[in-house]
């Protein structure tokens, strides 16, 4: 299975100002567009309860996984929610046939399965912003080595980098 990673940061590294943002806040019309387009074409998305709980809803069109340790009694239509661990999660949908998974955030989540060496490719779309603080990309993953597939300019002002993960 493609596992893909995508997020919009800030010059300085930052997915979010504070941890209740939603990135709709901040991230361009372009990057938004890019991230519809792409996960719709990845097909299943799987992410935090906390991001999640900055959109709200099922992202329409698209499978929709939420991880968290508890899961609610409530439903929300359309969203899946696991509390399986990661390599659980991953063997379970390769089974079920799902050739493709957008990693959408936030931070833990990104965090975890690039410290599981799961993610196989990266889009990071640069916004012209710095914040100075707030929520990093990822944090305690080591040294990991990207190679950059191609760039893109979205609009004026953001930049597209495509990567793959090298293996160390
Ligand atoms: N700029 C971007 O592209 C972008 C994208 C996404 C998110 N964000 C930002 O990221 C911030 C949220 O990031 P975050 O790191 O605080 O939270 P998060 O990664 O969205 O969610 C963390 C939560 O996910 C659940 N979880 C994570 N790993 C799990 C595992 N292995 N098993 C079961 N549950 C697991 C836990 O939920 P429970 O506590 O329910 O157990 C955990 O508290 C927000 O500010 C959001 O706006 C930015």
């Amino acid at each position: 299975m493609r596992i893909v990673l995508i997020a919009a940061i800030s010059v300085d590294g930052k997915i979010a100002e504070k941890k209740e943002q939603s990135s709709l806040d901040w991230t361009s019309r372009e990057d938004v567009q890019f991230f519809i387009r792409k996960t719709k074409e990845l097909g299943t998305v799987v992410m935090g309860r906390k991001t999640f709980e900055t959109i709200g809803h099922a992202l329409r069109d698209r499978r929709t996984i939420v991880m968290t340790h508890h899961i609610p009694e409530q439903t929300v239509p359309g969203v899946e929610w696991t509390n399986e661990s990661l390599s659980t999660l991953v063997h379970r949908l390769e089974k079920e046939g799902v050739a493709s998974l957008a990693v959408i955030g936030g931070s833990t989540v990104y965090s975890e399965f690039l410290n599981a060496g799961l993610i196989q490719e990266l889009y990071l779309t640069v916004e012209p912003i710095l914040f100075g603080s707030g929520v990093p990309l990822a944090s305690e993953t080591g040294r990991i080595h990207l190679e950059l597939l191609e760039t893109e300019l979205l609009g004026s002002g953001s930049v597209l980098f495509h990567y793959q993960t090298l293996s160390s």
